[in-house]
């Protein structure tokens, strides 16, 4: 198939960018490059030492002997997307390409502002293009189970039924989301909803649990090709947050009493469950929501796991109970159903002391560049604006989107749109963006 990875400069993207180049599909990797600028914004870096985008897609060609096509732009400009998706022509298009931090949505005004626009502008893009000139390609979209929030009563697929007034429907599962990052989510299944059932399209729409690992077979096979490995505060996810901590014997950071329960999937499970997406696709007219996850635990289960794992290997672990940041239950009834991807084949990787070991091992390996002030949570969900210490730059790359007089840093990374990397000059500058302009075949 030819599949459209949105945000395949990510971490769950480029993982499965490779793993479905890997499986022969023909792959297109579409990402302005703008969460390496996050990073920077917040003064943080992944644990893992991630090359430039043109080094992982030429390593990844030396390895395999397989092409990426690479294509550097904004998903927010209709133009650029539209245009790279028609060059392309993708059966699939698996769109992670969204700012995907709830404390990052939490911080202030314009970081609220600029999750939603980037997200639900985005999505809407995808959907307009898919209509203007690829009716029949499957959307696969990334959700969060975040979108559903922790109600009192089971969690379904997507949607439940409901008897009410002695009539019977099939409703969409409610929603209660708990940041502006999850309620983004939230808006773009509507806006997806909406545009199968008026259009005609076809889209899943995954409400996938909080990924941990970093590791698939293909990120393995070269030094060049290592994932993100997020850590901090903000962009961090909680087992490979735990991990990075325990490497440099800081206090595992556990929010309030650490009751609250979430999904959670190895990352070679992330790459599975898409390619099943894509292979199964939707029908038309049909909005199809899985729950992509494999197992449920909760935050302090999470906590005592990375303990144990990492006293084995002599660490000594300790765990600290912190006021908790968010509004949130801290217990709660949790039971989210998640069958259907296993119903199409995934046949998951469960938590267990080997991976844990050896996510511990990288974690290790890479513990010079944990810096423990980025451990510390302080965007406070009870606030409208949190004191975050921001990085070098005076302004953020948020701020200056939102006004819409780019920088010129930032008219520098703006290219319009950049076709197959192979032979194209896409040197990326030292802090990653791209400094050349490349041309459209
Ligand atoms: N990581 C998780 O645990 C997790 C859990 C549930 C859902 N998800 C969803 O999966 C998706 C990917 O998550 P991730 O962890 O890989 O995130 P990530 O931040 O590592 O990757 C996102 C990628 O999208 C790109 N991007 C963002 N906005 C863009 C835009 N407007 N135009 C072009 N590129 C853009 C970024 O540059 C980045 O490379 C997100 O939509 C997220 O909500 C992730």
């Amino acid at each position: 198939m030819r599949i459209a990875v949105l945000g395949g400069d990510g971490y769950c993207g480029w993982a499965t960018a490779l793993y479905l180049s890997g499986k022969n599909h023909s792959v297109a990797i579409i990402d302005s490059l703008t969460r390496r600028e996050w990073d920077k914004e917040l003064g943080a870096q992944t644990l893992t030492p991630i090359r430039s985008l043109s080094e992982r897609v030429e390593t990844w060609q030396k390895v395999s002997g397989k092409t990426l096509d690479v294509f550097i732009g904004d998903v927010t400009d209709y133009d650029f997307l539209y245009s790279a998706l028609k060059a392309f022509q993708p059966d699939a298009i698996v769109h992670y390409a969204e700012q995907r931090s709830a404390p990052y949505s939490m911080i202030n005004l314009e970081h609220a502002v600029f999750t939603q626009v980037n997200n639900v502008v985005g999505t809407l893009n995808i959907l307009f293009a898919m209509r203007e000139s690829l009716p029949g390609c499957h959307l696969v979209k990334l959700g969060t189970m975040g979108e559903y929030g922790t109600p009192n009563i089971d969690i379904e697929e997507g949607y439940l039924e409901v008897v009410h007034n002695g009539r019977r429907d099939v409703l969409p599962y409610p929603k209660q989301p708990g940041s502006f990052y999850h309620l983004s989510k939230v808006h773009d299944s509507h806006n997806i909803a909406f545009a199968c059932k008026n259009w005609g399209l076809r889209a899943t729409d995954l409400n996938q649990g909080i990924v941990y690992g970093t590791m698939t077979d293909e990120v393995a096979a070269d030094e060049a090709l290592i994932n993100r490995f997020d850590y901090d505060q903000v962009f961090g996810t909680v087992l490979n947050r735990f991990c990075a901590q325990a490497a440099v014997g800081y206090p595992l950071t556990v929010y309030g009493k650490g009751g609250q329960t979430r999904g959670m999937l190895d990352i070679r499970d992330t790459v599975r469950c898409i390619e099943l997406a894509c292979l199964n696709p939707a029908a038309a007219g049909e909005f199809r929501v899985f729950n992509q996850f494999t197992e449920q635990f909760s935050v302090l289960q999470v906590a005592q796991m990375v303990q144990a794992a990492g006293q084995k290997l002599g660490l000594k672990v300790t765990i600290n109970h912190l006021p908790d940041p968010r509004v949130e239950a801290e217990e709660h009834y949790y039971n989210a159903k998640h069958s259907r991807l296993v119903d199409l084949g995934l046949k998951p990787h469960f938590l267990s002391e080997g991976l844990l070991d050896s996510l511990m091992n990288i974690a290790i390996r890479y513990r010079d560049r944990v810096n423990p002030v980025q451990f510390e949570p302080s965007v406070d969900w009870r606030l409208t604006s949190s004191p975050l210490k921001l990085g070098r730059r005076a302004t953020s790359p948020v701020a200056n989107a939102l006004r819409q007089t780019p920088s010129d840093g930032e008219a520098e990374w703006r290219q319009p749109v950049s076709a197959s990397i192979a032979g194209a000059d896409d040197d990326l500058t030292a802090d990653g963006r791209s400094s050349t302009a490349v041309t459209s075949s």
